[in-house]
């Protein structure tokens, strides 16, 4: 064997670079905050989705129902609303989901041979593909462009002009996970994207008695909480973590002041925590929290004064028989 040095020598050996992903600079940046957060966004992967599928049909969780039995009683008219003069539309859906309440709307709306597009956004791959297949199944005729992205960027593309009207649904309580100022700024957002005379469909979650609201987010089969949990046991797949699930709790509590309802998971004694991916050690003391979540509810005051500061008109407000929740239309 020559003792020569090789003339390519083997380049030295340099650490992995750290995980770059934006579930990577959430838990790199949200875990060194005081207090610590997470953003909802990333509930969502196919556990995640899977799990808000049966929270959707837990007896505390009335948004769905709520939201179901608006969309059917009045499913004609919106239609009406939507196209008054049967001029084709595009229907946009940002954070479609399954699609359960909004496929009401679309099998009205084939059946009354109505001429539209649906396209679906969803920042969760596992959601949209499977409402694809569900809707490629249901309705072969159906024109689908459907877009795995995130609200903002789907926004951003929307800009380009479009012979058809625009109508931009936003449902199941979603903006409720926006603070008062990213609403604003979200609607601001579709004011400049859309064209004059293009609608926006938006679920508000209605402000009612605090122990309804409380119990939504509380189910006693546990559904919520495996669903705030499930974001550790992502962190630990995706990110090479080593979250012990059991030291964590759920917790959720609800202000009637501020029509916010919180989520947090509670470390329940004090440990520490390693993120392989991104080289990071992340320190708990007993019972600090994680801040995962807010859900906000609503007055009808609010929701005409976040209209009218974002350049909306209110030209449809439609609520189930309790008044729990509003299907409300904004003109652009
Ligand atoms: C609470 S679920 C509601 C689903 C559906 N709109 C409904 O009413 O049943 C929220 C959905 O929005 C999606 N989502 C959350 N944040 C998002 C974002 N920033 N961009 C795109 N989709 C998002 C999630 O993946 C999830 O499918």
């Amino acid at each position: 064997m020559s003792d020569v040095e090789p003339l390519f020598p083997a380049p030295c050996s340099e650490p992995p670079a750290p995980s770059s992903s934006p579930l990577a600079d959430e838990v790199r940046t949200g875990l060194q905050k005081t207090p610590k957060r997470l953003s909802s966004r990333f509930f969502y992967d196919a556990e995640g989705s899977r799990l808000f599928q049966e929270i959707m049909h837990a007896p505390e969780y009335y948004l769905t129902r709520s939201e179901y039995e608006i969309l059917d009683a009045h499913k004609a008219d919106y239609l009406k609303q939507f196209t008054p003069d049967g001029r084709p539309f595009e229907l946009v859906e940002l954070g479609a989901g399954d699609g359960l309440k909004t496929k009401i709307l679309l099998g009205f709306f084939a059946d009354k041979n109505a001429d539209f597009t649906y396209a679906p956004v969803d920042i969760s791959v596992d959601a949209l593909d499977e409402l694809v297949v569900d809707l490629r199944q249901k309705w072969p005729d159906l024109r689908l462009n459907p877009r795995h992205d995130d609200y903002f960027n789907a926004l951003e593309q929307l800009s380009e002009e479009s012979d058809a009207r625009r109508v931009v649904l936003f449902l199941g309580s979603n903006i409720g996970n926006f603070s008062p100022d990213d609403a604003l700024d979200f609607y601001r957002q579709l004011h400049n994207r859309l064209q004059p005379g293009d609608l926006v469909l938006t679920g508000f979650d209605l402000q009612k008695h605090p122990a309804v609201i409380h119990a939504a987010y509380n189910d006693r089969q546990g559904l919520t909480r495996a669903f705030n949990l499930n974001l550790l046991r992502r962190i630990n797949q995706e990110l090479d973590a080593n979250f012990d699930l059991a030291a964590f709790d759920h917790y959720e509590v609800y202000n009637p002041e501020t029509g916010e309802a919180r989520s947090y998971l509670v470390s329940q004694k004090a440990q520490t925590v390693q993120i392989a991916a991104l080289d990071m050690t992340v320190p708990f003391q007993y019972g600090e929290i994680i801040h995962t979540e807010i859900s906000r509810k609503f007055t009808r005051a609010q929701i005409e004064q976040l209209a009218q500061q974002t350049g909306f008109s209110l030209v449809g407000w439609f609520t189930d028989c309790k008044g729990y929740f509003a299907d409300v239309v904004f003109e652009r």
